[in-house]
């Protein structure tokens, strides 16, 4: 029986292997992770992440052919095929800080694969990485199991969705394996590892390519999604300029069948552990290779992510008569996108400091995430989030007196001066805003960097409401803004 270990029991390495033991159930899958209190979870009736569908397909075939360990070496040492999935966050520190990617974490995976192996491995890249690095793993793996046993590496890129994983690993738009076609045990481990998607993948969307190639191809994937997310909120600050309205003009532009309709919602900004953290990335690859105009083409897509959060933090401090010290803010939503309880680099940690800096006191809904992951990201220095959690120094919010946690929508919006929504759960769209109005201070604002409600109707209610990209309200568009800072 084959057995397969990934290292990294998390928003990938977890729903991935589920898949897998899902639907291979004569593959033996065991998860391991350096952190006991995450297998802990993954071994227990409440999973460490929020999927729609996952509970199910881990419960099915966990304790049968699928396993979650702490015990890391031994389950490594017998395994024939090795993914690795841990973080591979941005560097704090050091040559590239800000921009380069940090692969301590992959590293000494690596020297632990090659320490304990006890048989021939295939060891595949899940995280992503920057292009080359399979090179430089393959090199530590054989320099230091030097003659015993034979590595092949193979890069096979994530592409799943957080919010829609299962489906997206049930039925994905393709899947990518990169090898060294050219050699025998290249084109074996290739065939191996192709051999277990292709139980429930359909052949032509299985894609095979050199490891270079497949490394860029995340990269490529995620900085061209995130181009889109920036292009149309860019042409959102223009139709706020020109009276147009951004849905309008996105679903007119996605009616091409060149563009197609997808991911061209304007919104506060995007967020989630990738988008940023691989163009910095691949800024930096461009930037190592003689590529700075390239390199600052992508950068313009971070930056156009910024200046969508601080647009619309300037909007609701410039609405509210150009101060929000002491008054109340409802935030609906914390997590970065619904259906998902993933908080890393979400809009509204931005937007939260950005009102706190103005000595707001904000009282957060979020359906998903909890009071302390919503206090431990706004005590959190850019990018340390993406670290073993044990590794990072926590420390109270200098702002804590400023936050409180609500336990519905409804309560976080009493006796509040303004609501801003920042993360688009449906449950947004179907509140009684009415009674919300109702229980706000007058005149009470709404600020909907998701687009999800009605603006009309809110308007009819009594709402002043912004939202991005929409035709200003008369009460906003009369404001001088106040300049960006
Ligand atoms: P994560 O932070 O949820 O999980 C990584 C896990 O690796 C953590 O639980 C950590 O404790 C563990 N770990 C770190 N070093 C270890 C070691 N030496 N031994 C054992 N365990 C170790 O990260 P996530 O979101 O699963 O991402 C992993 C990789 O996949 C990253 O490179 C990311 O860019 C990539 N990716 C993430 C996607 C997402 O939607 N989250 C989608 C596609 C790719």
């Amino acid at each position: 029986m084959v057995k397969i270990c990934c290292i990294g029991a998390g928003y990938v390495g977890g729903p991935t292997m589920a898949m897998i033991a899902y639907k291979c159930p004569d593959i033996q899958v065991v998860v391991v992770d350096i952190s006991a209190s995450r297998i802990n979870a993954w071994n227990s009736d409440r999973l460490p992440i929020f999927e729609p569908g996952l509970d199910d397909v881990v419960r099915s075939c966990r304790g049968v052919n699928l396993h979650f360990s702490s015990d890391v070496e031994s389950h490594v040492a017998d395994s024939d095929i090795v993914f690795v999935s841990v973080n591979t966050p941005t560097k704090t520190r050091g040559l590239g800080a800000g921009k380069a990617a940090d692969l301590t974490y992959w590293e000494s995976a690596a020297r632990m694969i090659a320490d304990v192996s006890t048989s021939d491995k295939i060891v595949v890249e899940k995280s992503t990485v920057p292009v080359t690095t399979a090179e430089a793993i393959e090199k530590i793996l054989t320099h230091n199991n030097p003659g015993k046993h034979d590595f092949q590496i193979l890069s096979n890129p994530e592409f799943l969705a957080e919010g829609t994983a299962v489906a997206d690993l049930a039925s994905p738009d393709r899947v990518l394996i990169g090898g060294r076609g050219d050699t025998e045990g290249g084109r074996k481990a290739i065939a191996a590892l192709k051999a277990v998607y292709a139980r429930w993948v359909l052949e032509d969307r299985i894609l095979t390519m050199n490891l270079w190639s497949a490394e860029l191809s995340k990269l490529a994937a995620n900085a061209l999604l995130a181009q889109r997310i920036s292009s149309v909120n860019a042409m959102s600050a223009l139709c706020e300029a020109m009276g147009a309205n951004v849905s309008e003009v996105a679903y007119a532009v996605g009616k091409d069948s060149r563009i197609g309709p997808k991911f061209l919602s304007a919104s506060v900004g995007f967020g989630g552990s990738c988008f940023q953290k691989d163009i910095l990335n691949l800024v930096y690859i461009c930037e190592c290779n003689g590529l700075p105009e390239v390199a600052n083409y992508w950068k313009q897509v971070v930056q156009i992510n910024d200046y969508q959060k601080a647009r619309f933090v300037q909007r609701v401090v410039s609405s509210m008569f150009n101060t929000v010290s002491g008054k109340r803010i409802a935030i609906s939503g914390f997590a970065f996108k619904k259906d998902t309880g993933d908080t890393r680099e979400t809009a509204a940690i931005d937007v939260c400091h950005g009102l706190l800096g103005d000595k707001a006191q904000l009282s957060i809904y979020d359906p998903q995430v909890t009071e302390e992951q919503m206090r431990r990201d706004l005590a959190m220095a850019k990018f340390d989030w993406d670290h073993p959690q044990h590794l990072v120094p926590s420390s109270p919010t200098a702002a804590s007196g400023q936050v409180a946690v609500a336990w519905d929508a409804y309560a976080a919006a009493k006796g509040a001066h303004a609501v801003c929504v920042l993360t688009e759960w449906d449950e947004f769209k179907k509140l009684d805003y009415q009674r919300i109005y109702e229980g706000m201070e007058k005149p009470a604002f709404f600020f909907d960097g998701r687009n999800v409600v009605d603006v009309d109707a809110l308007r009819k209610i009594g709402f002043i409401v912004y939202s991005v990209g929409k035709p200003l309200d008369p009460w906003i568009k009369d404001l001088p803004a106040a300049p960006l800072s």
